[in-house]
Formats: structure tokens, C-alpha cells, sequence
């Protein structure tokens, strides 16, 4: 076929495909839970005060229309609370809503609505448990919706249009929030009365301005598919229990005998500096130790890490060190780890490896 009769007939094709690669929009499922981005307050002038958990998801997504020309978007109600009372069996249940959505074809990826006060919690716990390459993005607001410059129509936005982006596939779970996209393993809420909340003392993975994703590195950690944990494989509503004591001076062992008491099968110690534990709780710490209450080493210190057998002998007590995983989501790795067994070496090789 002379070459002028193909080069027609090729251009003629790509014009006709334009249209329809315009119009084959990815479906994104919102999943909505509570928090402020579904708050209200009183007035507009009420950034601070208000009720989280009451604007309903269909209300959320009417109220940025414009994400329907990222996307086919529709809401499901998962839940409506606040974060800070979300419980196993809320997380579970999120979970394998979320597990559940994913594997449906005609599903291309899943933004979840969540308050600030435990979103790192739930995003890591889907960056561990979800075996799936599309896009799953977490998003909240520190402001109400009913408050001036809102931050939750914008963040809705950008959420969307990041999980509708291919770019977003097998990044792990991501959180959306003030235009940076962040890891769910490394993000913590730094600032609890801002919008620039959520911070990485890693760094951001990118940004989405507009609507389109500008990425700059990516986790080198295990998550998702390659996590060798399944929210397939967990039975139930609740995971094995691990607690937090909060280090500071002048400390009691009570604290830490209160929550053996309890059943806890883990305690997080939110040590000074390195994870520091006061040489009077030593005893009582591997008292636990013997009796098969696992000893993990975090710190309350933002940034870091936490070495092992530094000023702690770790090795000597059988203690876990959570190397840079603050205490709430060192919490959330060791109950997984201890969905695998008890044994201190493998719960740390799960530390240095997630
Ligand atoms: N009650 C808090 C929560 O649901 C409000 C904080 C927020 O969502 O920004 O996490």
C-alpha cells in the first residue's frame, strides 16, 4: 500500500481514538469513614471547633463536582465516626471493604475519607495487608467542611485524580494531603492545628498540582503485594493486643504490669531519645519479657531511628527495637507480626524489613 494511503489511513485511526480514550475514565470508588472533611461547625469562622463525622459521602462528592471529569466516582458510607474511636474491628472491616472493592474489575482504585487524628494508622495497615497494585489513597481535611478555605474539597480533589492516575499503580497506599502525596509507612501527623499537618521525616514520595501527580522517589520498603501479610489470612475483629506506655522521668512499672494484667500480648515502650528505658523499669520490663510480653523498643522522639544494642542490650534482654516506626504505628506492625508467631528475631526481622 503507497506510503501517503497508510500515513491517512494511521492518522485517521489516532484521530478517531482521541475521543475515546477521553471518555475511558477510570471508575474510583470514595470510601467515606468520618473525620473532619465530613465535619461541620457552627460558623465559617469555626476552623477549630466543630463536630467531625456528620457531612454524608454523597454530600462530599456533590460538593466537588468537578471530580467527575477525573473520574467515575461513587461513595460508599463505611463508616461515620471520628478517627480517634476507631477500633480493630472498624480497621478490619475497612480493610476487607477495601480488599473487597479491588478486586472487582470494573474498580480501578479506592480513595478512603478519614479523620487526621489515626489516618497514618489505618493507611499503614492497608499498606500492609492489601495485595493489590491499584491505587489506594488515603485523604482527610484539618478543616470543616462549613469553615473559609475549607481544605477538604481540594485534598477530596486531588485524592481522585491521584487514584485515578496510572502513575499511582503498585506505589503502595498513599496519603493526599495540602498537595503532597506521602508513603503510608513513613507519613505521621506532625501538626495538629494546620493544614501542612502531615509530615515524612523521610520526605514526600511527590506532589499533585492540578490535578496530575509530579513523583521523586518512592518506598523501598515490603507493602502490599509484597507483604507477607493478607487481611485474607486474618480471621475475627481484633488483632493480638499491643499497648503503648509513653516514656518520660519519674515513671512507674504499673503502668506496664496494668496492661500484662490486661492480656496484652506486646508493649511499645515510647522511650526518651533512643528509645531509652529507665534502668529502674529494666526488671520489670523483663520480668514481662519472660512471662511472653514482648518488649518493643520505640521513641518518643518525631524523628530518627532507634539503634539496637546501643545504650539498650537488646540482644541480651530479647527486646525488639522499632527502628524509625513511631509508637502508634510500631503498635500496628507488631500486632501483625504477632499474627505470625512470638518469636523476638522474627518480630525484628518484620521491624527492619516493613
Ligand atoms: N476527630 C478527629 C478525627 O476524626 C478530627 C480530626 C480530623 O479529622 O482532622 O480524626
Amino acid at each position: 500500500m503507497p506510503s501517503q494511503i497508510l500515513k491517512s489511513l494511521t492518522l485517521a485511526v489516532s484521530l478517531l481514538a482521541v475521543p475515546f480514550s477521553l471518555y475511558a475514565k477510570n471508575n474510583v470508588v470514595v470510601v467515606a469513614t468520618g473525620g473532619t472533611i465530613a465535619g461541620a461547625g457552627a460558623s465559617s469562622t469555626n476552623s477549630a471547633t466543630y463536630t467531625a463525622a456528620k457531612v454524608p459521602v454523597n454530600a462530599l462528592l456533590d460538593a466537588v463536582p468537578q471530580i467527575q471529569n477525573l473520574a467515575n466516582v461513587t461513595g460508599v458510607q463505611a463508616l461515620q465516626i471520628a478517627s480517634e474511636s476507631i477500633t480493630d474491628k472498624e480497621l478490619l472491616s475497612l480493610a476487607r471493604q477495601v480488599n473487597d472493592l479491588l478486586k472487582k474489575p470494573d474498580v480501578n482504585g479506592v480513595v478512603i475519607t478519614h479523620g487526621t487524628d489515626t489516618l497514618e494508622e489505618t493507611a499503614f495497615f492497608l499498606n500492609l495487608v492489601i495485595h493489590s497494585d491499584k491505587p489506594i489513597v488515603v485523604v482527610g481535611s484539618m478543616r470543616p467542611s462549613t469553615a473559609l478555605s475549607a481544605d477538604g474539597p481540594l485534598n477530596l480533589y486531588s485524592a481522585v485524580a491521584l487514584a485515578a492516575d496510572e502513575s499511582a499503580r503498585g506505589k503502595g497506599t498513599l496519603v493526599m494531603m495540602n498537595d503532597d502525596i506521602f508513603a503510608a509507612r513513613d507519613v505521621t501527623k506532625g501538626i495538629n492545628i494546620h493544614t501542612n499537618a502531615f509530615v515524612s521525616q523521610w520526605g514526600a514520595l511527590g506532589t499533585l498540582v492540578e490535578g496530575k501527580p509530579y513523583w521523586f522517589r518512592q518506598s523501598v520498603k515490603r507493602h502490599n503485594k509484597s507483604s507477607e501479610f493478607n487481611i485474607e489470612d486474618i480471621k475475627g475483629d481484633a488483632l493480638p493486643s499491643v499497648q503503648i506506655v509513653y516514656g518520660s522521668g519519674n515513671m512507674l512499672p504499673d503502668a506496664y504490669l496494668a496492661y500484662a494484667k490486661a492480656g496484652v500480648k506486646a508493649i511499645v515502650n515510647a522511650g526518651t531519645g533512643n528509645g531509652s528505658v529507665a534502668g529502674y523499669l529494666v526488671p520489670t520490663l523483663n520480668q514481662l519479657q519472660q512471662q511472653g510480653v514482648q518488649i518493643i523498643r520505640s521513641s518518643r522522639v518525631p524523628q530518627g531511628f532507634v539503634l539496637r544494642n546501643a545504650e539498650q542490650p537488646d540482644d541480651k534482654y530479647g527486646w525488639v527495637v522499632a527502628h524509625d516506626f513511631n509508637p502508634q504505628k510500631a503498635k500496628l506492625l507488631a500486632a501483625l507480626a504477632l499474627t505470625k508467631g512470638k518469636d523476638a528475631k522474627e518480630i525484628q526481622r518484620i521491624f527492619w524489613e516493613y
